[in-house]
């Protein structure tokens, strides 16, 4: 089970060192506040081309909190994932995922199954490890949670078998359960997942999904579905409308 991180402090220590080593009770509660979150979007906005998505979205998760995202197609939900996951920067308002806020750090504590395929041009292996030394024994025990295992072994290169550009020489599902595999590698303490289910049959969805469970038990995730019987455990379910989050 992942700790709470410790307190967002950049700001904090500024206004410490401005005011000589004193913080008002108004400071230390901000403070207190920033430490209970894993994720803390706060008054988010965000627009393509001057059409707004997202407009003064608050969301926040304490650590090991699961929280489900359902919405009708288009109203923003993948646009908020990747906000929270340091990849697009809000408009307005402020992120902060484990205890960061500069985009570059937030994606270092994110594993990420992006909805559309999003491979590298590169080996399977190298879009599971990214860059990273992942034993050999760790990375099989990722394909074999993922579904990925028996395919593998059934390809003439293997783990070394290229997937072309986005992905192209893999199929939907494929390159879904090669996502799933490297969030597990990465071992991270935010999980963001959209749809992760979405190409796969019934049955690799199932098992895939619980491979998910395992992988999401005490770490901090957002679920983006269309289908809420996908959130199984114990998830606060949000809709998502008019560019912002109602519960329930
Ligand atoms: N790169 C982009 N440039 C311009 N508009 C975009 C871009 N990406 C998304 N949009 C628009 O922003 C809105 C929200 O898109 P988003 O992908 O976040 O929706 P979504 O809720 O994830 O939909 P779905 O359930 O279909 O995946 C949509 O109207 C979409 O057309
Ligand atoms: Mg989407």
């Amino acid at each position: 089970m992942y700790q709470a991180y410790p307190v967002q402090k950049a700001n904090l220590f500024g206004e410490f060192i401005r005011n000589h080593g004193k913080l008002n009770e108004q400071q230390i509660q901000k403070g207190n506040k920033m430490c209970q979150y894993t994720i803390n979007l706060d008054n988010i906005s965000y627009a393509y081309e001057g059409a707004k998505v997202l407009k003064g979205l608050s969301l926040k998760l304490s650590p090991g909190e699961h929280v489900g995202i359902l919405g009708n197609s288009g109203c923003g939900k993948s646009t908020l994932l990747k906000i929270a996951a340091g990849l697009y920067e809000p408009d307005s308002g402020e992120v902060t995922v484990a205890g960061e806020r500069v985009p570059e750090k937030i994606r270092r504590q994110v594993a990420l199954v992006m909805q559309s395929n999003c491979l590298f041009p590169l080996s399977i292996r190298e879009n599971i490890c990214c860059g990273h030394a992942i034993p050999e024994k760790r990375l099989w025990a990722a394909c074999e949670s993922a579904r990925l295992a028996r395919w593998i072994e059934s390809l003439p290169e293997g783990l070394d078998t290229p997937v072309g550009e986005r992905g192209s020489q893999v199929s939907g599902g494929q390159a879904q359960r090669i996502q799933i595999a490297r969030a597990i590698c990465k071992d991270a303490p935010v999980i963001l997942l959209d749809e992760p289910v979405s190409s796969l049959d019934r049955d690799t969805g199932e098992s895939v999904l619980h491979a998910l469970k395992k992988l999401t038990q005490g770490r901090t995730v957002i679920h983006v579905t269309h289908h809420p019987e996908t959130l199984e455990g114990n998830y606060l379910v949000y809709r998502m409308e008019g560019g912002r989050l109602n519960y329930g």
